[in-house]
């Protein structure tokens, strides 16, 4: 390495990313360095391609290098992206998933599985590999909320292929059972359901695989939890005083099971519902307030044509906000996976 190359990354290493709070050189985001006349080229790798912060990234590696390094006038910044793996699922599972997210509340019907769809397609529009997963076992929604139908998945070498709609791999029971009829299925028969659906199905790589949980606290989400090693667990809330109090005994059930709450999404703000609920217990409970999705016929009619609002109306209001809330998490989803001990983050230098 020239003496400029050790400079411009001694520059470099003064950056801090703002997520994560260390340095973006000893973070190893920063990728084949090359120095042309008084250019500095090289690439950053973020940890995840949905990332809002590459304006902050130009603006504070120009500060740091331009006018510090001599012979540097000019940076040529180029954008990778690499989710961090958790390694817990490699050792549980052995699938090649680099992190799995949970969606679930206390009470039903606050809008898990509005949240777990937009999320998902917001997520893959952003360029991440995303699975979506019906953990609602006994009454899935999703088939229709994406829009797929209950036709049947193909099975290739063994494998269920995944339903594909919106750039994101789905699995359901709705895809396996007759929609009409109700699904009985005991404790450990749920257990070992979602189990196959993520041995026995060809998932392909990961970054992200967002599971849809029953509402509460219940025995069905309580053996869900445990039947997969979760990364972390979204927990969504209406702004009600009620619907707050079922959303705090479910950040305690995930709390108790040793699952990082990545943070609270308060749902169907508006003058209904009223506002702040959410934000109130992420004060209380020292937890990440991930965002609020307003009340809005959109999300509804989202829903039940099958056309999430992040597709059907990326530019209202709540579109924006599932926009926003899933730079949130994949962003909180990095910083848990670089905080957790049993965790390998990207190779990190230390
Ligand atoms: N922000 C919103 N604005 C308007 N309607 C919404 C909003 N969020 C969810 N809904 C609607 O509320 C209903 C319940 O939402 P959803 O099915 O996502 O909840 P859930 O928590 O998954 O329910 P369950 O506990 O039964 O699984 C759906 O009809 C959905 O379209
Ligand atoms: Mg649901």
């Amino acid at each position: 390495m020239s003496d400029l190359h050790e400079q411009v990354m001694a520059a470099l290493g003064t950056v801090i990313e703002p997520e994560l709070h260390r340095d973006i050189v000893s973070l190893n985001m920063v990728r084949d360095l090359e120095i042309e006349g008084d250019t500095a080229r090289f690439t950053i790798v973020l940890t995840t391609p949905a990332c809002p912060l590459k304006d902050v990234f130009v603006k504070l590696c120009n500060e740091a290098v331009i006018g510090t390094v001599n012979g540097i006038n000019k940076l040529d910044i180029r954008w990778d992206s690499q989710v961090p793996q958790d390694s817990r699922i490699h050792g549980r599972l052995n699938v090649p998933m680099k992190s799995i997210i949970a969606v679930a509340s206390g009470k039903g019907g606050v809008g898990k599985s509005t949240v777990a769809t937009n999320l998902a397609v917001a997520l893959a529009e952003s360029g991440a590999k995303v699975g979506l997963m019906d953990a609602d076992i006994l009454n899935p929604n999703l088939p229709q909320m994406m829009g797929t139908g209950v036709g049947r998945p193909r099975v290739a070498n063994g494998k269920m292929v995944p339903i594909e709609a919106y750039g994101v791999k789905i699995i359901s029971t709705g895809y396996l059972s007759d929609p009409d009829k109700p699904m009985i299925l005991r404790g450990p028969l749920l257990h070992g359901a979602i189990r196959q659906f993520f041995t026995d199905v060809d998932w392909g790589e990961l970054d992200y695989m967002i599971v849809d949980l029953p509402p509460g606290t219940g025995d069905a989400p309580l053996s869900l939890a445990q039947s997969f090693p979760l990364t972390g667990v979204i927990v969504v809330t209406q702004p009600q005083g009620v619907a707050v109090s079922d959303a705090l005994r479910s950040v305690a059930m995930f709390e108790m099971l040793k699952v990082p709450v990545l943070g609270i999404v308060e749902n169907m703000v508006g003058e209904f519902f009223g506002a702040g609920g959410g934000q109130v217990l992420a004060e209380e409970r020292n937890l990440a307030f991930l965002g609020q999705i307003p009340m809005q016929a959109e999300v509804r009619q989202g829903g039940d044509f099958g056309r999430p609002v992040v597709v059907a109306h990326p530019d209202s209001e709540a579109g924006r906000a599932f926009h926003d809330l899933a730079q949130a998490v994949a962003a909180r989803v990095s910083v848990v996976m670089l905080q957790a001990d049993n965790v390998i983050p990207i190779d990190i230098i230390e």
